[in-house]
């Protein structure tokens, strides 16, 4: 029987979403760290910094980067773990994980980076093989959200910690006014001025719109077994931390 998840405003087949999402980044790897800097106005560098704070991480340990991308968090992930920490970057886009192997290059840290294509819904990673995940942006694009937690709890060690980050809703009512007509009016046009294509910002605006606050998240880790879950808002709430813990 076919299943169906949301993509952005619309319900679809399950299997057409992973195919959307991958074309989209497929589309705008080259362009994607630009697009990421300019359409934040740089407060991605802000939240990064606070969401590996928040993971806790000591050197020599044992990183997965889910839905790595162009591996911005894997290069902050293995500069921390440092010589003896390995880091796992996996994306299912092989576009963005080539951009992304050049940057780790240019850093001196592909000794200790290695970029696995992979579902993070279904990962061929071992189990309690990860210290820590770090997810950037990416569990919003999962087809089905609670599948992607339970494989990120299967591969956490115990004790191990996830953190997660994703775009919110801003909690003040003119802010979210302002918000709103940059992300349906301004955003898509932007960014097809950066990458040469509007739809991957559009499906952006909307699915940030339907993916569950914050405190549905929480409860939802909380009942994948997940300790200490936990969200923090950044920026109003433009973006937001999840953290959570695999019990010992
Ligand atoms: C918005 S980008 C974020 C990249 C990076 N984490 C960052 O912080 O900039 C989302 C990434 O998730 C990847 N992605 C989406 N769905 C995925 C899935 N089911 N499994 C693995 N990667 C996925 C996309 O290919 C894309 O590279």
């Amino acid at each position: 029987m076919t299943r169906y998840t949301s993509y952005g405003y619309q319900k679809i087949p399950a299997s057409d979403k992973r195919r959307l999402i991958l074309g989209h980044f497929e589309t705008i790897a080259r362009r994607y760290d630009l697009a990421d800097a300019l359409l934040s106005f740089g407060l991605h560098f802000l939240w990064r910094r606070r969401a590996m704070h928040r993971l806790h991480l000591h050197p020599g340990a044992r990183v997965l980067d889910l839905c790595a991308g162009t591996g911005d968090f894997a290069l902050l992930a293995a500069r921390v773990a440092g010589p003896d920490g390995r880091v796992v970057a996996c994306d299912i886009s092989r576009a963005m994980m080539t951009a992304g192997r050049d940057k780790a290059a240019r850093a001196h840290v592909s000794d200790r980076v290695f970029w696995v294509q992979g579902d993070a819904e279904r990962m061929g990673l071992a189990r309690e093989s990860f210290d820590a995940v770090l997810v950037g942006y990416g569990i919003r694009n999962f087809v089905f959200l609670e599948q992607g937690l339970e494989e990120i709890f299967r591969v956490l060690r115990p004790g191990g910690r996830l953190v997660a980050m994703e775009f919110s809703i801003p909690r003040t009512a003119w802010i979210r006014t302002i918000y709103h007509h940059y992300s349906f009016q301004i955003l898509p046009w932007a960014g097809k001025l950066i990458t040469g294509t509007a739809e991957p910002f559009r499906y952006l605006a909307e699915s940030v719109r339907v993916f569950p606050a914050p405190e549905q998240i929480q409860k939802l880790m909380t009942e994948k077994g997940f300790a200490k879950a936990a969200y923090e808002p950044l920026s109003n709430g433009l973006a937001v931390i999840y953290s959570g813990e695999k019990y010992e």
